[in-house]
């Protein structure tokens, strides 16, 4: 393997988690890095998990899967960094958050580094501006959950050099997955078309036009979608969509992309989604629980 012997991935989170396994799997040495030990631990059950998932419906061989497991370090020291040849950040959907980790990276990182961001919907020129690489930064969003989506869309930056762009896509194809190329616009491709679509479900069940169950049963039979749009933002994260829809009305300046107030209050409840067990609907096991 000529390119990416050693990958990062900061955020161990649903995504970080997901591309560490996959670059691991590739055959890259894997440094997943999170700023909470717990978020790692997590990350280290569910990879382990999820191989063993593949192995048992053989869809990778248990030398592979074991070969990656080895391969992956955990760290919450950003300087174990200093090695890789690319970096994908998977943290929260925060630009200025973004912005001080991508001006951190571009002191530690080797000078031939990629930086890429799995930003969903944030610019990735402006996160480049954080940095003196701005042609070696490149948006690489990964669909959740990463191991399993088979697409990868790739976001060039206004200064993002044709090398940057190359070697990327050619990651993702190592990785096994199919690339879409977009423009860097509020929201690329896939999300600029979704999450109105979930922001409307939301709209549709705050005016109560349906129960949140005849709205995704509507979605998924009617539409040949294999979940609806509530139970797609609960798996995405609440919160997650909240950020994206407030990227995509500041940076298209469309009043169509205002949250639902319903989706806002979720979030402040803190009801985020199948990551906190609560959303829109319940995920949680206890009978009390349950029956809120
Ligand atoms: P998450 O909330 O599951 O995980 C984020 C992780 O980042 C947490 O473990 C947190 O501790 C860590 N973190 C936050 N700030 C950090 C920092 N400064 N340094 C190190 N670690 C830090 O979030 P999720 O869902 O994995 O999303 C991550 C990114 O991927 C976001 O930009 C999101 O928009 C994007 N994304 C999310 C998708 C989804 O379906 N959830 C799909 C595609 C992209």
């Amino acid at each position: 393997m000529s390119e990416f012997k050693v990958i990062g991935v900061i955020g161990a989170g649903q995504m970080g988690s997901g591309i560490a396994q996959l670059a691991a799997v590739a055959g890259s040495d894997v440094y997943l890095l999170d700023k909470d030990t717990q978020a790692l631990q997590t990350a280290k059950a569910s990879i382990s998990n999820s191989l063993q998932r593949f192995i048992s419906k053989s869809q990778l061989s248990k030398e592979v899967g074991m070969k990656a497991l080895a391969r992956l370090n955990y760290t919450s020291n950003v300087e174990d960094l200093r090695f890789a040849d690319i970096v994908i950040e998977a943290i929260v959907e925060n630009e200025d958050v973004k912005k001080k980790l991508f001006a951190e990276l571009d002191k530690i990182v080797k000078g031939s580094a990629i930086l890429a961001s799995n930003t969903s919907s944030i610019s990735i020129t402006r996160l480049a501006t954080a940095t003196k690489r701005p042609q070696q930064v490149i948006g690489m969003h990964f669909m959740n959950p990463p191991p399993i989506m088979k697409l990868v869309e790739i976001i060039r930056g206004a200064d993002t050099s044709d090398e940057t762009f190359d070697a990327t896509k050619r990651l993702a194809q190592r990785f096994g997955k199919t690339v879409v190329c977009s423009k860097d616009y509020s929201g690329f491709i896939v999300n600029r078309i979704l999450m109105p679509m979930i922001n409307e479900a939301f709209h549709a069940l705050y005016t109560g036009v349906a129960t949140k169950e005849d709205i995704d049963a509507g979605m998924k039979l009617g539409t040949n979608q294999p979940m609806g749009p509530l139970e797609l933002a609960d798996f995405i994260g609440l919160d997650i969509c909240l950020s994206i829809l407030k990227v995509l009305h500041a940076g298209l300046g469309d009043a169509k992309y205002v949250p639902c107030p319903l989706l806002v209050q979720y979030v402040d409840a803190g009801r985020v989604g199948r990551k906190r067990g609560i959303g829109v609907y319940n995920y949680l096991k206890s009978p009390k629980q349950a029956s809120r």
